[in-house]
């Protein structure tokens, strides 16, 4: 009788309340809420059918059903706290007319900007149009979803897009985009602007369709020097986290300046995020003391520490949960899940988090 009250009771406040949507108010949970970047992909076998199915990833991408279905795969496998929508960054350089393709072997492929002048062919006008069916997937997704689990919707940061968008391709020196920026600096920064206004205003819709959470992914932000990273990193999520909470002051928003290293603490302290995704290379300690009373703490488990599994997983994960789970956080990878993940090392992953739910004292669903 007691037993089942108190479960109906805990039930009843999880609905009110999701896991992640606590933790990214800054409680401590017993238990912190888990997913993976990436936790969607070609490590699933069903992923794997569904994309054969589509056709091709951009297919996949841009139809709601599947894209909500691909959504859906790992959070019902795994059970996560969060699903994440199945999308690209480079949504919003094919919305703005980018010609992008996905090479099977070379990944992303988009048409060459070329010169300077070329970006201003780019408008906001026919923005939403091309991105209808993303917003299509997640409202699918939502009425999809367990009551426990949070929706979270993304965009890539103007700076890594903008890196894309000049570079054509996944980068090794960013030679070209860094060159495009210092020898035409009102050129870019006119990208740099539009790639904001575009961000905030599909990050916006994206909450409308039913996004609790968002995240922004600026996985070059650790290419950057000093002055670079405060312009083309701080500044522009700077601006898009104001506008979207002009419009939806509530929501949460997550970034991901990946590889900041000590940038980390200026990135917390001036934009305005509510949480913080870390790298492999932060050092716990120094992030639990600089950041963790600024921003909710979410990471940083070595991505190749889930291919391998064993005692380096289990190793590494407990050290985090040690170092972080005293205070609010979220456990995830430092950045997203590879392909050559074996699911059961999620699935193990999911039960070592949750298994120090169990030896908690506030805990009661084993
Ligand atoms: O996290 C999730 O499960 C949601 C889906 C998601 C994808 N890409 C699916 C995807 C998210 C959040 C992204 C973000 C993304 N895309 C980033 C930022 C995060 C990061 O990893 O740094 C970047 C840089 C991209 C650009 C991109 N898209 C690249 C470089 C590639 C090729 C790499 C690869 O794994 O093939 C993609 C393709 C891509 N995006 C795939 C998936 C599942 C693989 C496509 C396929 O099925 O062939």
């Amino acid at each position: 009788m007691t037993e089942g009250s108190a479960t109906l009771e805990q039930r009843s406040g999880k609905a009110e309340r999701k896991p992640l949507l606590r933790a990214l108010a800054r409680e401590t949970c017993a238990t912190p809420p888990v997913w993976l970047m990436r936790q969607a992909g070609r490590y699933l076998p069903e992923y794997r059918a569904l994309r054969a199915r589509a056709g091709g990833f951009l297919e996949l991408c841009l139809t709601p059903e599947l894209a909500a279905e691909a959504t859906l795969q790992p959070v019902r496998r795994f059970g996560l706290d969060a699903a994440i929508l199945f999308s690209d960054i480079l949504m919003i350089p094919m919305a703005l007319g980018q010609k992008l393709q996905f090479s099977e072997s070379e990944g992303p492929l988009l048409e060459p900007l070329g010169d300077s002048g070329q970006t201003a062919r780019y408008g906001l006008e026919r923005l939403h149009g091309p991105l209808a069916p993303v917003y299509e997937a997640i409202e699918r997704v939502k009425s999809a979803l367990e009551p426990d689990c949070a929706l979270i919707g993304f965009a890539g940061a103007p700076w890594t897009v903008a890196s894309y968008m000049i570079e054509g391709r996944t980068s090794r020196d960013f030679a070209a985009v860094k060159l495009f920026a210092f020898t035409r600096p009102d050129d870019f920064a006119h990208l740099i602007a539009l790639l904001v206004e575009a961000s905030a205003a599909y990050l916006i819709r994206q909450v409308a369709a039913g996004a609790e959470v968002l995240q922004i992914f600026d996985s070059w932000a650790g290419a950057l020097g000093e002055s670079e990273f405060d312009a083309w990193c701080i500044e522009p999520i700077r601006r898009i986290v104001a506008q979207v909470k002009a419009v939806h002051p509530q929501i949460p928003i997550i970034a991901f300046p990946r590889g900041a290293g000590l940038g980390y603490r200026r990135f917390v302290a001036r934009t305005g995020v509510d949480g913080i995704s870390l790298d492999p290379a932060v050092p716990l300690a120094w992030a639990a003391r600089e950041l963790q009373g600024q921003a909710v703490l979410q990471g940083n488990l070595d991505p190749v520490k889930l291919v391998s599994g064993g005692d380096a997983m289990r190793e590494a994960a407990e050290r985090i949960l040690a170092s972080w789970g005293g205070g609010p956080f979220i456990f995830n990878l430092g950045h997203g899940v590879l392909q050559t993940t074996p699911p059961e090392h999620v699935a193990r992953l999911v039960a070592l988090v949750r298994g120090e739910r169990a030896s908690r004292p506030e805990k009661s669903h084993a």
